[in-house]
């Protein structure tokens, strides 16, 4: 059969989790808790189970639910958001990025997304018939080269992508960066898709700049955001996505017809937590960033380098004292022979740089990372 994506494999989370089960390693490849989600949310899970919710939610997602989303984006973002017309429920951010693309990339339309990115957006993009253009971020702290953005613009430009708290990086967007990017596409028939899947995961005091925060760019950007890694909850695949009326009513023609509408029980128990628990995402970013500094704190010793991330629950190290092998090698060889996973930043590349760079993924129990520590430590 043809292949409309011919470059495409197995996605290399998949690959690599595999593999971690396969060789009983220790897991800090892809990026999911093996801890629980909340107790109170799980209750309400098996209470609308147990209470006839198990047909179809509405296409835009439940009212209460999306009531609830608006409330507290307001509150976060400061952005008055009509819970009818501007947001609608998903099934994993994974399908609202995917929606978004469709509903915006037309045939030969360019898309600006920076790398190491997440993996889903470029063959999405291709779907779409548009053509990904890949940027850098610069080293060493994985920035934007805006002027590089600027120079890359042109008539056929129509979507930029933009990811913070930035995987795999751990890298955060300051207030300049938007407001950067607002002035390059003022007067522009130019999109912005915006990847806050980990929001609530910014530390040593930072803010998560959220573009719904920003007056100018808050009109022309898609915002994604995922209950499953705010709830550590990544199997139930719930999430949102904010946009004025008119792109979300492009959006919701696209979402009508991948999923239609999402798990409808998961819906009504995540409104009424969000209604009852609204402290819970408030503990996020110190819960995270203990968990961060105590896995920084366990391989400081190591023979990783790394400076330690400014958000998400991922920690990216460069292991070139340990090894000369690429990256892909080095991680099925510490896999395989040292019992422990992680991912190779070349997966997030279109073109990788000659570096040394893996990524480790921190969302775990403590002991877990202690175990994980202790093999790395000797190598
Ligand atoms: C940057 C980024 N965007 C989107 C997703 C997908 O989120 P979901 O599981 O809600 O589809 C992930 C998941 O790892 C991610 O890291």
């Amino acid at each position: 059969m043809r292949s409309k994506l011919p470059h495409v494999g197995t996605t290399i989370f998949t690959v690599m989790t595999r593999m971690a089960q396969q060789y009983h390693a220790i897991n800090l490849s892809q990026g999911f808790p093996d801890f629980d989600c909340p107790a109170e949310l799980r209750e309400r899970v098996s209470f609308y189970l147990n209470s006839r919710r198990n047909q179809y939610a509405p296409m835009t997602g439940v009212p209460e639910l999306r009531q609830q989303i608006a409330l507290k984006l307001t509150l976060l973002y400061g952005c008055n958001l009509d819970a009818d017309q501007e947001i609608t429920v998903t099934s994993g951010a994974t399908e609202a990025l995917f929606d978004a693309i469709q509903a915006t990339v037309d045939r030969d339309d360019e898309v600006i997304m920076f790398d190491p990115s997440y993996d889903s957006y470029d063959p999405a993009v291709r779907l779409a018939g548009g053509i990904p253009v890949h940027l850098q971020l610069q080293q060493p702290d994985y920035h934007i080269d805006w002027q590089q953005v600027a120079d890359r613009i042109n008539d056929r430009t129509r979507l930029i992508i933009i990811n913070s708290p930035h995987n795999p990086s751990g890298s955060v967007l300051s207030k300049s960066d938007l407001d950067t990017l607002a002035s390059l596409i003022r007067d522009r028939d130019i999109y912005v898709l915006s990847d806050e899947v980990y929001e609530h995961m910014v530390f040593d005091g930072g803010q998560h700049e959220s573009v719904l925060r920003h007056a100018q760019l808050r009109e022309k950007s898609f915002a994604v955001f995922s209950f499953g890694k705010t709830y550590h909850a990544t199997g139930w695949k719930m999430a949102f996505c904010a946009a004025p009326a008119a792109m979300t009513a492009e959006f919701r023609k696209v979402h009508q017809f991948v999923t239609f509408t999402s798990t409808s029980f998961l819906q009504y128990a995540i409104a009424d937590f969000l209604r009852d628990c609204p402290q819970h995402h408030l503990e996020l970013p110190s819960f995270y960033q203990q968990k961060r500094d105590y896995f920084c704190e366990l391989i400081r010793d190591s023979r990783f380098d790394f400076t330690p991330s400014a958000g998400t629950y991922f920690q990216c190290v460069d292991y070139g004292q340990i090894s000369d092998l690429d990256d892909v090698s080095f991680v099925n060889w510490m896999t395989q022979q040292k019992g422990v996973a992680a991912i190779p930043l070349s997966a997030f590349y279109e073109s990788p740089p000659d570096s040394r760079v893996i990524r480790f993924c921190f969302c775990k129990d403590n002991s877990t990372l202690e175990q994980a520590a202790e093999i790395l430590r000797l190598l």
